[in-house]
This record gives C-alpha cells, structure tokens and sequence, in this order.
C-alpha cells in the first residue's frame, strides 16, 4: 500500500520546534546577550557583498538546528537544485522557474526541454545592449529628429514593481540624459500626470506586459498613442517611439508595435522576477548598459552562495527559516521591510509582490489545503521616517512584526553628519526592540528627570517597552548595481526557501484571476447604455446603480 505523503505539522522535526518553542517562550533576548558576549560574531554572516547580523533573534543554537533539520527534511537542498536545473517547479502552470538563467554569467547551458535557453538570453542582451546605445548616443531619435529626453515605461505589477525599484535605487548613476516615467494605474490621473510634462517629439515609450492582456497596461498605452497621434505623431511615426518588451509578441504587433521593436520574454520567467529581463530596460536606458550588467552581476553573486553555501551559511535560506520560526510558531502575521536609504524606499512595495503573491496560498502543491500559516503580510517604509509613525506599534503594540532593516555603510550623499545620524537610528532601532526597557528602568528615568511619586506611578507601565522583538539588520558598503541586484535576489531565494518548506506553488498567482474575471462582467455593466439586467448580491448590484446613475450623462 502506498503510504499517504507526510503532512508539515505531523513531521517529527515540525513538533520538535513546538516543543523547544515552549521551552524558551520566556527567554529574554537581553539574557542571551548578556550571556554569550560573542554573541553578534555567532551570528553574522557575509556573501554577495551583502552582511546580515541576525543575532537579535528570538534564536539559540538549538532554535538553529531544528529549523536546518526540518528544511532538509523538506529536501531543500534538492529543490534549490531543482530550480537551478529548470525542473518544473511551478507545477500548476507547469513551468520551470528561471530568473536565476537571466543572470546566468557562466558558459554552464541552462536547458527547458532539451534546448538551451542561454543562447536567447545572450542574443537579448546584445540587443538591449545595441537599442540602449541608439537611443543614449542619440542615434535612435524622434520623429522630428530631436534626441529622447523622456522614457515612459507602461506596465504594471512585476513589469513594473522591479524596474520602478532598480532604477530609483540606482539613481547616482543615472547618466542624466533621460528622465524616466512610470504608468502602472488605471486611475487616468497617473498617465494623465505624465503626459501633461512631456513632448511627444522626445519621448520614447516602452509597453512592458509578459501576456499583453493586462486590462491597465493595454489602456494607458492606447492612451499613450491617441495623445501621440493627436499631438504631432502618426501612425508611420509610432514605429520611432514605441517599443515592447512581452512574450506575446502577436498581440504586440495586432496593437500597432512594429515587429523589429519587439523584446522577448519567456513563460519560465515569473513578472514578478523579470526585472532581470528585457523588463528591465527603462533601468538599462537611465544607468546605462554596463551598470544593467552589474546588476546582474551582483544577483549571480547571490544566486552562486544560495546554491552552493551550506544552509547553515546560507544568507536566504537563514532569513526564510527565522520568518518560518516567527510566522508558524510565534503566531507572526506580518514582516516588516525597513530600508535606511532614501533610494531604497521602493523596496517594501516589490517585496510585497514578490513575497504576497508569491506564497500567499493555501492549498499544497498537490491541492491539499493546508494547516498551518503561510505568507506574511509585507509591509514597511523608509527609515527613519517610520519611526515618527508605525514604529510605535512595533516596540509596544500587541502584533508581532519581525523587521529587517537594511542599511548601507556608505551613503551616495555625505552632507553633514547625516549619515551618522542615520545609522545611529537605525541601530537604536534594532536595540531599543531588543532589549525594551523594564519597569525599574522606567521608574529610575521618572525619577531623575524629579517626578513625584505619584506622578511615577500613573506613568511608569506607559514607559515600559516589552522589547524581545526580532529584527535582522542587513549591510553592505553602498547601494551599487551589484549590492542592489544581491540584495534583491536574496529576497527572491527566501521566498523560495519558505515556498519549499510550506509545499506550496511560489510561481503562480491565480488569486489575483477572479476580481480579473468578475472586473469584465462589471465594467460591461457600468458602461451599458441601455438598461442593466445583471444581477449579483445587492452590495455589488447597488454600487453599480449607483455609478451609473452618477454617470447618466456619459462620463
Ligand atoms: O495580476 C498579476 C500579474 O499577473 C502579475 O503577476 C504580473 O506581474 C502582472 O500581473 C502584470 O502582468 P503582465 O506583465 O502580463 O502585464
């Protein structure tokens, strides 16, 4: 008789970390640092030019090996190979998943079917390579003859999230030359924005959709070509300002992009793992060809350690089993993303893509809903504004919200001591989480600043900070295209880790499908102009009577 598969929580190594949870549920982590003062040294690691100091960590080295054990009874090691390999790891698209072979700087063939794929990828970037340098030594220009000025990249989701992120995060090496625009919405105020500051006879656009389908892109971009054709260009001129970047290349050229203006994509790269593609190219336009492959450079670095590292040294695989730790044994909802540079403050926005949709799931990769939790709920913000704002709920509020908190040794901007300043909070941050401040400590700071006794006690518990709240701080000595191009593949890979553990597809999305689906039915019915004779719950049913009474008399 074949055995049923083993479920997660009724492994051996899953009870083992309940059990050695409730062992050490009320260590203080300001304990575990008084009591191994090299504590800091045990747990920091470097790789890829990137260091993370885990070490304020509701962690001992007991916490570590269980987490380890149950990873490799979860195969992880085998499923990272798998997806360096190009197995189908996405099984329900059946698909492998290879963003890992679009940074793939070696002569190693990466095959999908028995055909290598790195031949196209190769050809691709000699083509980004080529249309870069047209259009940044100006040899590429508008219907006027006048050089670009303006790049418009229309896209949404991982067409858009990722190359949003590189770009600002890269923004001390912008050539200059060009001012780049992202339209992702399909509220009209964000095109609408846009094309009020530009000039048709500079601007380039670059229609960025894996499917072409997506509702929001397909409408701002013809937006984008009425406003062209109305303000100077033509239908033969549209050839000279729009490109595509897409793996529907058919629909591409039903919409009037002309076919040798057209960069592939591939159905084994996810859209929210394609800023290493042709995606990637308004990045590649503003920093410049060798900058893009930096990058690259810098996320192989990071794809070499996750592979090869044992997982013990393994930067992503440490980082996706303390969120595991926190989120199915500490009854974590959330994670927060903390970047302390002003350039990477798009980052918790592509990490909430990345990270919700791809692990945001509740059935097993063989469609056995789960029983345990999966993905957090990402959220965060530049420091050290969010200390004037959330911050308050992460040292004294009820939820639990795991941190990182990313900062780089060097700043692009040395003015004054700011950037002192900046790393003094950011590490206040992570200590005053730590260690709190008790209700002795308290009273002691009422009383030398001279309160009364009764004044004492009505504030003091107010004073108290619980502390014992985890946080990871992640360095590296400036935001370069290499450190930024590690930095985001190491995300990438602890999601995938977390996907491994938790058995689910991180490669799909059909969450996101259904409001897709009942959208259309919706918008049919807010646009008839006879009568509407739809019917579905009455919340739905009187909004859309609502808006359509609002819009008697057209829009
Ligand atoms: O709606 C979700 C999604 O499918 C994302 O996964 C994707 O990045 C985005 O839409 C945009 O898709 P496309 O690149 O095909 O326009």
């Amino acid at each position: 008789m074949p055995q049923a598969p083993q479920t997660l929580t009724s492994r051996p190594e899953w009870q083992a970390l309940i059990d050695h949870q409730a062992d050490i549920k009320y260590l203080h982590m300001r304990d575990l640092f008084n009591r191994d003062p090299k504590r800091f040294e045990r747990y920091f690691l470097e790789a890829a030019g990137l260091a993370l100091d885990y070490s304020k960590n509701l962690v001992t080295e007991e916490t570590l090996q269980h987490l380890f054990t149950l990873a490799r009874s979860c195969q992880l090691p085998a499923r990272i190979e798998a997806m360096f390999r190009g197995d189908r790891v996405n099984v329900t698209e059946n698909r492998p998943a290879l963003h890992v072979a679009l940074r793939n700087l070696s002569d190693e063939p990466v095959k999908v079917d028995g055909t290598d794929i790195m031949p196209e990828i190769r050809d691709t970037l000699a083509r980004m390579e080529e249309f870069v340098w047209r259009v940044n030594s100006t040899q590429w220009r508008g219907f006027t003859n006048k050089p670009f000025t303006d790049v418009v990249s229309i896209g949404i989701g991982g067409s858009f999230l990722g190359p949003k992120l590189v770009s600002a995060s890269l923004k001390p090496y912008w050539h200059g030359r060009l001012n780049c625009h992202y339209v992702a919405n399909i509220d009209g105020s964000h095109i609408t924005e846009v094309l009020r500051h530009i000039n048709p006879e500079t601007t380039l656009f670059l229609i960025q959709s894996k499917s072409f389908r997506t509702q929001e892109t397909l409408e701002n971009t013809r937006v984008a070509r009425e406003w062209f054709l109305h303000n100077g260009g033509s239908e033969e001129r549209i050839s000279k300002h729009f490109v595509a970047v897409t793996a529907n290349a058919k629909e591409a050229v039903k919409f009037g992009i002309a076919e040798e203006n057209i960069f592939p994509m591939w159905d084994w790269v996810g859209g929210r793992y394609s800023l290493w593609s042709a995606i990637g190219l308004p990045t590649a336009l503003t920093i410049g060809m060798d900058n893009f492959r930096g990058l690259l450079a810098g996320a192989n670095a990071m794809d070499q350690h996750f592979r090869t590292a044992p997982l013990e040294e393994n930067l992503p695989v440490i980082l996706a089993l303390l969120g595991i730790w926190y989120g199915n044994f500490w009854g974590a909802d959330a994670h927060a993303i903390l970047p302390y540079d002003h350039y990477l403050r798009g980052l918790p926005a592509h990490l909430q893509q990345l990270d919700m949709e791809s692990n945001g799931k509740c059935v097993t990769q063989a469609g056995e809903p789960v029983n345990y939790q999966t993905g957090p709920i990402i959220w965060g913000g530049a420091g050290a504004n969010g200390q004037h704002a959330y911050h308050q709920l992460l040292h004294q509020g009820t939820k639990l919200s795991p941190a990182d908190f990313i900062i780089p040794l060097h700043t692009h901007n040395p003015v004054g001591n700011h950037h002192a300043i900046l790393f003094a909070n950011c590490l206040s941050q992570t200590q005053a989480l730590m260690q709190g401040k008790t209700e002795d400590e308290a009273r002691a700071e009422l009383a030398a600043q001279g309160l009364d006794e009764n004044a004492i006690n009505r504030l003091a518990r107010h004073k108290v900070i619980p502390g014992n709240k985890p946080s990871n701080t992640l360095l590296f000595e400036r935001a370069t295209p290499r450190t930024v191009g590690a930095l985001i593949a190491l995300y990438e890979h602890k999601t995938y880790t977390q996907g491994v553990i938790w058995d689910v597809d991180s490669f799909d999305q059909w969450g996101v499908e259904l409001g897709k689906q009942l959208g259309e039915g919706i918008l049919d019915r807010l646009l008839q102009s006879g009568g509407d004779q739809g019917a579905t719950d009455s919340s739905t049913d009187g909004l859309i009577r609502l808006f359509r009474n609002r819009h008697k008399n057209g829009f």
